[in-house]
């Protein structure tokens, strides 16, 4: 069988193990060299690919590969860049195809969310109607859990054990000063429309009532300030403080949501951010308790140094899959999580067609969020515990995490023109 290379390429939001996957992509293709000649990977995702910015994996040492395993961000860049439909925009499939013919391309290994997926569904469609069939491989990354089929998405397990651990440490702190001092704390969570990651933060408690987090605000339940201000009320009454964790995607009934950046990105994804100071403000205005507030934006989907053993294993996994899958001849799937068991924790490989994929947002399911919609029941935190097991902990250097940085040597551009995005 011929040497092809391969593509690989982030897309998205990063996370704190998106380069766990790289190092299962690249460390599994090494060991196909008769196979698989070089991992090119796109500089900021597709948009690399078009205009022929690539950088080769090959030229990095075995050392440093393994390093991305313990590496938070996006090592190659990332993008919310979407491709669209074929009709619309031919010159783009066009010019993709174009690269990776100039660039002997055979693999296509695209890591990313619910938008990606459906980008790495085209491509695959796109090359084999171009007559250059590639082997397209979606390898499943968000934060937001948010994909269909998989038990789980790599990266949220590691934001879910950073905002427990948040929520519970901050927990603490409030609880200390509640009596003369701050009475609200207010934890604001990313995840867009699904609850996922707000449901992490009641792993903080053990579910009793008193313990916090007392209130989650969940995107999947319409939000009512009344019953929200009356709660707020009686736990600072019964237990002196409230803690809130709030979604950056609650929302009011008719769909408007309580923040809104006023911005959109490339798919059209309203920028969400800011519901936290909002909330505490409702507080305030209506209570009068004095209150804190936090934005955990970034730092929980970077935190690298607090992430979930299972989570890293998981990230790993389903790169190596995926260059499995593809030399085994697959093309338009992604490889899924299937949870075998809860407790002890037990998962395994499989795959799924990207077409039942891209596209599909996997909201919280109600079963998981307790009837009065503030809390998680136990059918959630049975889902949600394991993925926040063991931790991994970067190796240190003079009191920081030592983190890799990538030569990233460009590959020569081989086509005449360029492609401007
Ligand atoms: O899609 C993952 C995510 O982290 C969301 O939870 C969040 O709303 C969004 O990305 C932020 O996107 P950006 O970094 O492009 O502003």
């Amino acid at each position: 069988m011929s040497k092809k290379n391969a593509f690989y390429a982030q897309s998205g939001g990063v996370t704190a193990v998106i380069n766990a996957t790289a190092c299962g992509v690249i460390e599994t293709a090494r060991k196909h060299k008769n196979r698989i000649a070089n991992v090119y990977a796109g500089r900021n995702g597709i948009i690399g690919a078009l205009t022929e910015n690539m950088t080769n994996t090959n030229r990095e040492s075995a050392r440093t590969i393994a390093g991305l395993k313990h590496t938070p961000g996006g090592a190659f860049g990332s993008a919310r860049y979407k491709l669209k439909g074929l009709e619309e925009n031919r010159a783009e499939y066009e010019r993709l195809v174009e690269v990776f013919k100039a660039h002997n391309i055979g693999y296509f290994f695209y890591n990313g969310g619910n938008d990606s997926m459906d980008t790495a569904h085209k491509v695959s469609l796109v090359s084999r109607k171009m007559g250059y069939p590639v082997s397209c491989l979606g390898v499943p990354k968000t934060v937001d859990n948010d994909l269909p089929i998989t038990d789980n998405c790599p990266g949220f397990g590691s934001v879910a054990k950073y905002v427990a651990v948040s929520t519970k440490e901050a927990a603490l702190d409030v609880l200390s000063m509640a009596e003369t001092s701050t009475k609200v704390f207010v934890l604001e969570v990313m995840g867009r429309h699904a609850g996922w990651i707000a449901a992490a933060g009641g792993l903080a408690g053990s579910g009793a009532s008193h313990e916090a987090p007392h209130i989650i605000l969940f995107p999947e339940i319409p939000f009512k300030k009344r019953a929200f201000l009356q709660r707020v009320k009686k736990c600072v009454q019964d237990y002196g403080y409230c803690v809130i964790v709030v979604s950056e995607g609650a929302q009011y009934a008719n769909g408007r949501f309580l923040a809104e950046a006023g911005t959109t990105d490339a798919f059209g994804h309203a920028q969400l951010g800011g519901v936290a100071p909002v909330v505490a403000n409702l507080v305030r205005e209506n209570l009068g308790f004095k209150y804190h507030y936090a934005v955990a934006d970034y730092l929980q989907r970077s935190a690298r140094h607090i992430a979930s053993a299972t989570d890293v294993k998981q990230a790993y996994a389903v790169g190596k899959a995926a260059v499995k899958m593809a030399l085994a001849g697959e093309t338009a799937v992604m490889p899924v999580i299937k949870r075998v068991s809860d407790k002890p924790y037990r998962w395994k490989i499989e795959k799924a067609p990207l077409a039942r994929i891209a596209n599909k947002e996997k909201k919280l399911p109600r079963r998981y969020i307790s009837k009065d919609g503030f809390s998680i029941t136990s059918a959630g935190r049975r889902y949600l515990e394991p993925l926040i097991l063991g931790e991994d902990y970067p190796p240190y250097i003079n009191g920081l995490p030592n983190y890799v940085t990538l030569k990233n040597v460009p590959v020569s551009k081989k086509l005449k023109t360029n492609f401007v995005v």
